[in-house]
């Protein structure tokens, strides 16, 4: 055998040699999606209390809260837009606090206290800040309006608890709802159709402040 037989050998055992390996390391369809007769994705019970009631479901632990409220608890004044936390058309009140239902699992919120857009008032008794919505004509095809408002309330929490935003000027300062305060503390939510000046004017009025 001359040197290059040993060479034509050699090459032809890597290439056995790779495609043994690669055999070996790259998983076959059924094991990429799990063999049959495994269990099902794992599910959770869930006790949470809905706008003051307690509501109890057996949720699949992938489940986001927004998913539970509008597809298991048909709450759907909630809205989903974007799904993955840029629009703000989702946000709820949990314990007290705005929460981008999208972006959190039901199972993370086990216990809590949620407040939607339905525990906020009704036509013949609205809340503030919806009666302020209407006044101030704050919303025109409605859709980011729930979301609005659930954060708009969060939003004058924050303020009041002293929680300084990305506009204050000293952040050991007592927040105001100044213009740029409000623009910066509400920019997660998104209204497609321009209703910005409308949205903020009703805020003010709620926030006891001239626009
Ligand atoms: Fe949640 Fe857009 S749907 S932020
Ligand atoms: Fe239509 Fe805001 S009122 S998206």
């Amino acid at each position: 055998m001359d040197s290059s037989d040993e060479f034509s050998l050699t090459r032809r055992d890597l290439l056995i040699a790779g495609a043994a390996s690669a055999a070996t390391t790259v998983p076959s369809p059924s094991a990429a999606q799990g063999l049959p007769g495994e269990p099902p994705p794992s599910t959770a019970r869930v006790t949470l209390e809905v706008n003051g009631q307690a509501r109890t479901l057996d949720v699949d632990t992938r489940t986001t809260l927004l998913d539970a409220l509008r597809e298991r608890l048909h709450l759907t004044g909630t809205k989903k837009g974007c799904d993955q936390g840029q629009c703000g058309a989702c946000t709820v009140l949990v314990n007290g606090r705005r929460t981008v239902s999208c972006l959190t699992l039901a199972v993370m919120n086990a216990g809590t206290k949620v407040t939607t857009i339905e525990g906020l008032g009704t036509p013949s008794r609205p809340h503030p800040l919806q009666a302020a919505f209407v006044k101030h004509d704050g919303f025109q095809c409605g859709y980011c309006t729930p979301g609005q408002i659930c954060s708009a309330i969060g939003m004058l929490d924050e303020i009041r608890r002293g929680v300084p935003s990305h506009a204050a000027g000293d952040i050991a300062e007592q927040p105001v709802l100044s213009a740029a305060e409000l623009r910066e503390r509400m920019s997660g939510n998104v209204c497609r159709c321009g209703a910005y000046s409308n949205i903020a004017d009703a805020i003010y009025e709620v926030a006891g402040r001239k626009a």
